[in-house]
C-alpha cells in the first residue's frame, strides 16, 4: 500500500488548526496559553484534556491520550490514517490527490454487511406478500413509494431468522452479524433475528454509512411489544453521536443555513414530505451535545420542532440550553393540541405543516414565557411573582421594545395594571447589579473594606460549598463588588461545586484550581487569597456578609439619592425622601 509522504503529513499539520478540529467535538476554554475541556477519551466530570495549539498536540492528563490533530480524527471518527489526513487536507484546502491511497476503513466491513441487511429488508418490502401489508400500513400514513426511497425503508421479515440465514449463507460470519447486533443467541444456542415483522427504518452516520437500524411495529396484532426496537450500541453505531438523515440533509441544511430538529423518524420524513428537507432527529428525545456539535458543523442556526404535548416542551427546554451552550441561534416550533410534526401532517396537510414550521416559529423568549406561563397557578401569589421575575430575567438585556411588550403582556396575563408590573421591572432590574464595583467606579470610590470582605469571603467559597450557597441565598447570585471575585466564584460553581456529588468533601486541589482559572485569576488567587485560606470561622463568615449588605444598602440609598435630586415636583422628592427614611434609617452611607 503506497504511504502518504511525511512532507504532506506534516504541511496537513502545519496547516490544520487542532483547536478547531477538536473543538467540534469537545468544548474548549482558553487557559493561559492552553485550551482546556472534558476529556472525550473517558468519562470525567472536570476538564483535565489539554490542548497545546503551538505545538498542535492534545493530551489528557488523567487517561493518558494524547496525539495530534490526526489521531484525534481517527480515533473520534472511527477512520484510517489516510482517510484522516484526506479529511483534514480539504478543510485545509490542501489541493491533493489521494486518489491513489488505498483507503481502508476497519469499520468498511461492518458497513457492507449492514449494506446487505438493508439491501435485504428493501426487497423485503417491494417483493413479498408481507411487504404488500406493510406497504398498506405505510400508504395509510401518507408514505408512497418516493418517500420509501429517499428514506431507503424496509421491512423485516415475520420468521425469525431469514437475514441470518441469508446473510450467512452468502458467507458472512455469524460473529460479524452478533457483533453488529442484527442476530442474537437463544438459550438453546441457535440465532435468531432482532428485527422481526417491523417496518424497518436504516440509520446513516454522517458519511452515509449505514451503521444501525430502527425497527416499527405496524401489525394490529402487535399491540404489546414496543414500538420501536434500535440496534444495540455497535463497534460502528452509538445511539449519542448519531443524527437521523444527517447525511441525506447536509447539503439542504448548507443551503438554507439551519436544521430543523424533531424527535422522531415520523417527523423528519413528515417534514420531508412538506418540502422542508433539512431535516434530523434526535432518535428519542434525548439529544446529546455530541449530536449539537455534530449540527453545528453545517449551520449555527437551528428549529427545535418537537412534539406538541408537555414531554415534548420539557425536551424542547432541555435542547435550548445544549443549543444555546454551543452558541447556536435556536427558534421553537410548538405545534398545537398535542400534535407531533406527523400527525399535525396528516390532520391538516404538507403544505400547513410547511407554513407552520416556516412563520409560526417562536424565538426563546416567546417560548419560554409560554412555558412558564403554563406551568403556574395563577391564584398563588408565589407562583405569580416567580413567574414575574423569570420573565423580567430572560427580558432586562433584551431592547426597550420587548420589554414594554412583555410588560404589557404580563400584565395582562396576571390581571395587574401595567404601571405596576413596570415599576416591579425596575425595581427588580435595579436590585441586578452584576458588578456593582464597576458601576459606580468613577463616581463614587469604593471603601477597600468592602473590597476586602468580598476577596475574604471567596476563602470560604473555596473551601465549602455551604457558604456559596449561603451567599447566593442572600444576594441571589448576582450581587458582587469586584468582577475577578464574580468570575472566580462562578468558575468554581460550574466546575468542581457543579460536579459534587451529596457528602462529597468539598475541597479543591491546587491541581484542579490551576486547570479552572485563567493566568489572571490564578495569580490573584496566589496573591491575594491562598495564604489567607488558613484560619475560618463561621462567625467571621457572617460578618463578612453583613459588611457585603451594608455595602448593597448603601448603593441602594445612594441611587435613592440620586433619585430624590434629579425628581421633577416636590411631591415626589418628598415620596422619595420618607421612603429612604423609613428605609435606611440607621445606615448611614454603609457605615455601621
Ligand atoms: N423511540 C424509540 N423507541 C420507542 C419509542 C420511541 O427509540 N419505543 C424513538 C424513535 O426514534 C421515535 C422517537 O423516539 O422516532 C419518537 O417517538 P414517538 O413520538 O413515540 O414516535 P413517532 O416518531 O411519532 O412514531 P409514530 O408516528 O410512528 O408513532
Ligand atoms: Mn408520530
Amino acid at each position: 500500500m503506497p504511504k502518504i509522504s511525511e512532507e504532506v503529513i506534516k504541511e496537513v499539520l502545519q496547516k490544520t488548526d487542532i483547536v478547531d478540529i477538536i473543538s467540534e467535538k469537545v468544548s474548549l476554554s482558553k487557559k493561559g496559553k492552553s485550551y482546556f475541556g472534558l476529556c472525550p477519551f473517558h468519562n470525567e466530570k472536570t476538564p483535565s484534556f489539554s490542548v497545546e495549539p503551538e505545538r498542535k498536540i492534545y493530551t489528557c492528563f488523567s487517561c493518558g491520550e494524547k496525539g495530534n490533530a490526526i489521531t484525534f480524527k481517527q480515533k473520534t471518527e472511527n477512520l484510517t490514517f489516510v482517510e484522516a489526513v484526506e479529511d483534514l487536507a480539504i478543510k485545509a484546502n490542501i489541493d491533493l490527490d489521494f486518489g491513489t491511497y488505498k483507503r481502508e476503513n476497519p469499520h468498511k466491513k461492518y458497513f457492507e454487511i449492514n449494506r446487505d441487511a438493508e439491501n435485504l429488508y428493501k426487497l423485503y418490502l417491494s417483493s413479498t406478500k408481507q411487504g404488500i401489508i406493510a406497504k398498506q400500513y405505510l400508504v395509510d400514513r401518507g408514505i408512497k413509494d418516493d418517500v420509501i426511497n429517499a428514506f431507503n425503508i424496509g421491512l423485516s421479515p415475520t420468521e425469525f431468522d431469514v437475514l441470518y440465514k441469508t446473510l450467512t449463507e452468502k458467507g458472512i460470519l455469524v460473529s460479524d452479524l452478533h457483533d453488529l447486533g442484527l442476530v442474537k443467541q437463544s438459550k438453546t444456542k441457535s440465532f435468531y433475528d432482532l428485527f422481526r415483522e417491523r417496518i424497518i427504518f436504516p440509520i446513516l452516520d454522517e458519511r452515509g454509512n449505514t451503521v444501525g437500524f430502527s425497527g416499527r411495529s405496524y401489525l394490529q396484532t402487535d399491540k404489546d411489544s414496543p414500538k420501536y426496537i434500535n440496534s444495540p450500541q455497535t463497534v460502528v453505531f452509538t445511539k449519542s453521536r448519531v443524527v437521523y438523515n444527517l447525511s441525506n440533509a447536509i447539503n439542504e441544511i448548507k443551503k438554507n443555513n439551519r436544521v430543523v430538529l424533531f424527535e422522531g423518524y415520523m417527523d423528519v420524513i413528515a417534514a420531508y414530505r412538506a418540502n422542508i428537507k433539512e431535516s434530523v432527529a434526535s432518535m428519542g428525545t434525548s439529544l446529546t451535545t455530541e449530536q449539537v456539535k455534530i449540527m453545528k458543523k453545517y449551520t449555527s442556526n437551528v428549529t427545535i420542532c418537537y412534539d406538541g404535548d408537555s414531554a415534548g416542551i420539557e425536551a424542547t427546554t432541555r435542547a435550548i440550553k445544549l443549543f444555546e451552550r454551543e452558541n447556536m441561534q435556536v427558534k421553537i416550533v410548538l405545534l398545537p393540541d398535542n400534535l407531533d410534526p406527523d400527525d399535525y401532517l396528516s390532520k391538516y396537510s404538507a403544505e400547513k405543516l410547511n407554513s407552520f414550521i416556516n412563520e409560526k416559529w417562536m424565538d426563546k423568549i416567546e417560548f419560554s414565557y409560554i412555558q412558564n406561563n403554563m406551568g403556574i397557578d395563577h391564584a398563588k401569589m408565589i407562583d405569580i411573582e416567580r413567574f414575574k421575575k423569570t420573565i423580567f430575567d430572560l427580558i432586562k438585556n433584551t431592547s426597550n421594545t420587548i420589554i414594554e411588550r412583555y410588560i404589557k403582556r404580563l400584565a395582562t396575563d396576571i390581571s395587574v395594571s401595567v404601571e405596576s408590573v413596570r415599576q416591579d421591572f425596575n425595581q427588580y432590574t435595579r436590585k441586578n447589579i452584576h458588578v456593582a464595583g464597576d458601576r459606580f467606579k468613577r463616581a463614587i470610590p469604593i471603601d477597600s473594606k468592602y473590597l476586602f470582605a468580598e476577596r475574604r469571603l471567596l476563602c470560604y467559597f473555596l473551601s465549602d460549598i455551604k457558604y456559596v450557597l449561603k451567599f447566593n441565598a442572600e444576594f441571589g447570585e448576582i450581587f458582587y463588588i469586584n468582577s475577578m471575585t464574580r468570575d472566580i466564584k462562578h468558575l468554581i460553581e460550574d466546575t468542581h461545586y457543579k460536579n459534587l456529588e451529596d457528602n462529597k468533601n468539598s475541597d479543591i486541589s491546587e491541581d484542579e484550581l490551576v486547570n479552572i482559572l485563567n493566568e489572571e485569576q490564578l495569580h490573584f488567587y496566589n496573591t491575594k487569597v491562598k495564604n489567607k485560606m488558613i484560619m475560618l470561622f463561621d462567625k467571621e463568615y457572617e460578618d463578612l456578609i453583613g459588611t457585603i449588605q451594608d455595602y448593597l444598602n448603601f448603593l441602594i440609598q445612594t441611587e435613592l439619592e440620586e433619585k430624590i435630586r434629579a425628581a421633577e415636583t416636590a411631591t415626589e422628592k418628598i415620596e422619595l425622601a420618607k421612603y429612604r427614611d423609613t428605609n435606611f434609617k440607621e445606615a448611614k452611607h454603609g457605615q455601621r
